[in-house]
């Protein structure tokens, strides 16, 4: 049976928090490529780049509160845990020295140094950052994972492990568990607010990401070796 949601649920209030951020986030230019069938390779591997710091903290961040109250119920790692795909995914692109070449813009630093603020000072906070990205994920994310095989002429699942979540059968069903699990979490009314927001910090930090990563890239194509030499400054060849 369907768990009961109501509007008084977090679930539903994170949900309605964050429809106009999820709009803005749709309609970024490194979102709209994608939803126009026009990613490019380059556009692709500084994105596995960015998510790669980015689920590094954060999951850093819930292993170290993986006891808290406000995290028990939403720490999935068997199920959501990301970063071993995009080290494959990376690897597949950059190869072996992948770590040394990777390009990661200033707002993706910005997003782990506040990932890990939240960790350090409020872990009640970490489910608006854990519901941004891995539902996103399990929603959205399935169809840009579809659209970045086609437009890259990816075979095989190659360089694309990031999409896939192969200890989850059905997507849907797990939403609606990690939803009750969201609705589980006693907060008082005060940190329930600054929950709400922090979703929408999240997503900000998502959109700054995407900004400057197609800024990069616009730049690269435009005036290749300046850009490059900021973004990379102790690495060669890396762009696609
Ligand atoms: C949910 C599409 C980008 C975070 C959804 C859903 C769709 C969607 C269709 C609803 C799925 C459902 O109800 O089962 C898209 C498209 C995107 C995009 C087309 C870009 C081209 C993003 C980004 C983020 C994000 C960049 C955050 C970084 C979320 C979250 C949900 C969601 C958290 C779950 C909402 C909820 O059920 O509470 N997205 N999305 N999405 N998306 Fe996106």
């Amino acid at each position: 049976m369907e768990p009961q949601i109501t509007d008084s649920d977090l679930s539903e209030q994170i949900k309605a928090a964050t429809k106009d951020s999820h709009v803005r986030a749709e309609n970024t230019e490194l979102m709209l490529s994608y939803q126009r069938g026009r990613v490019t390779l380059q556009q692709y591997k500084l994105l596995l780049c960015s998510l790669y710091k980015i689920y590094e903290a954060l999951e850093e961040v819930l292993d170290c509160n993986a006891s808290h109250d406000a995290v028990a119920p939403i720490y999935f790692p068997q199920e959501l845990s990301r970063l071993p795909a995009l080290r494959s995914d990376l690897q597949h692109f950059y190869g072996r020295g992948w770590r040394e070449q990777m390009q990661v813009p200033d707002a993706a630093l910005a997003y782990v140094q506040r990932l890990q603020q939240v960790g350090r000072e409020h872990p009640e906070y970490l489910v608006a950052h854990a519901y941004t990205r891995y539902l996103g994920d399990l929603s959205g994310g399935q169809v840009l994972g579809r659209i970045t095989q086609r437009s890259l002429g990816l075979q095989d699942g190659e360089g694309l492990s990031f999409f896939s979540f192969p200890n989850i059968s059905s997507p849907k069903l797990f939403k609606q568990l990690y939803r009750s699990r969201m609705n589980s979490i006693t907060l008082t009314e005060e940190q329930r607010r600054a929950v709400l927001e922090e979703a929408n910090t999240a997503f900000q930090l998502n959109i700054q990401v995407f900004d400057e990563l197609q800024e990069c890239v616009s730049c690269v194509s435009e005036t290749e070796p300046a850009v490059r030499q900021r973004h990379t400054p102790q690495t060669q060849s890396t762009a696609a």
